[in-house]
């Protein structure tokens, strides 16, 4: 229970690797925001956090919208308090082939995983600042560091996020704001069958086939779990990890050595 009496932001955090982040900060003792566009999911999620004893609320937030993300923030700090934490989780995987025209897909992926990750850290930082204690985790991927093809947006978005991360680090670590990524590998969620079932169809593979070779290429024998992703952030916001800023760590079972 080491994060007793400060509050935390997930976003995107109705469902997958947000949720299970959501349902580990509750476990650690903090009082959580479960954020999401889906407004219903994320109250499915906070009312289950309440039920197992945590102190947490959903919010309908769209992280692209300025407005939206200042008015969100204002209610959820005059319910749970000042946030201390903030995991900018919110993501979206759209296939953009080069020679596609994809521009819609690229300002999307541009917009939720950069623009939404500062529009976040902007309204959030000036709390922490004024506590003298915060923590922004990013998520990245494995895909900011390797590229497969026909993931253009996707890759440029989570390579941005760890500069993103650098940056921030250096300019709130004067404040005591540790600001870290966390690069998941092949997590088994909604995001992770979508991009399989794209391949398959893409290249006439038998269904399932793709997550099931995936798997079997970790060194670790497994695809990850949600829960594996909210473990790491559980590090980053512990008083364990209070040396430790401007980092990215991979969490992938092995498939990839940074
Ligand atoms: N699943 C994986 O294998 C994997 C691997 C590497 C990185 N990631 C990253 O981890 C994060 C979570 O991935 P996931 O697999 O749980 O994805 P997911 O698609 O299951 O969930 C993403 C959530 O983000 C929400 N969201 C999307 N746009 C939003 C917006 N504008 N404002 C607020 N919420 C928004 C969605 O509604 C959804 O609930 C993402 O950033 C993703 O890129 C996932």
């Amino acid at each position: 229970m080491g994060l007793q009496g400060k509050a935390a932001l997930v976003t995107g955090a109705a469902q997958g690797i947000g949720a299970a982040i959501a349902a580990r900060l509750a476990q650690d003792g903090a009082a959580v925001a479960v954020i999401d566009i889906n407004a219903e999911k994320a109250e499915e999620v906070a009312a289950a956090l309440r039920s197992g004893g945590a102190r947490a609320m959903s919010a309908a937030i769209d992280v692209t919208d300025r407005e939206n993300v200042a008015e969100g923030m204002g209610s959820v700090a005059a319910e749970l308090g000042p946030p201390h934490i903030l995991v900018n989780n919110a993501g979206v995987y759209r296939s953009t082939p080069l020679l596609d025209d994809s521009s819609e897909s690229w300002d999307l992926s541009m917009d939720v995983m950069l623009k939404g990750v500062v529009v976040m850290a902007q309204e959030a930082a000036p709390h922490m600042i004024r506590a003298g204690w915060g923590r922004i985790i990013n998520l990245g991927s494995m895909m900011s560091s390797v590229a497969y093809g026909d993931d253009l947006a996707y890759c440029t978005a989570k390579s941005g996020v760890l500069g993103l991360t650098r940056s921030l680090a250096a300019e709130l670590a004067k404040h005591n704001v540790c600001v870290n990524a966390i690069c998941p590998g092949s997590i088994l969620t909604t995001m992770l069958e979508q991009v399989g079932q794209a391949v398959e169809k893409r290249d006439g593979l038998e269904t399932g086939s793709w997550l099931q070779k995936r798997a079997g290429e970790i060194p670790l024998g497994r695809l990850g779990l949600p829960e594996d992703i909210g473990s790491a952030v559980s590090f980053f916001c512990s008083e364990d990890s209070s040396y430790i800023t401007g980092q990215s760590l991979h969490v992938n079972g092995g498939i990839y050595q940074s």
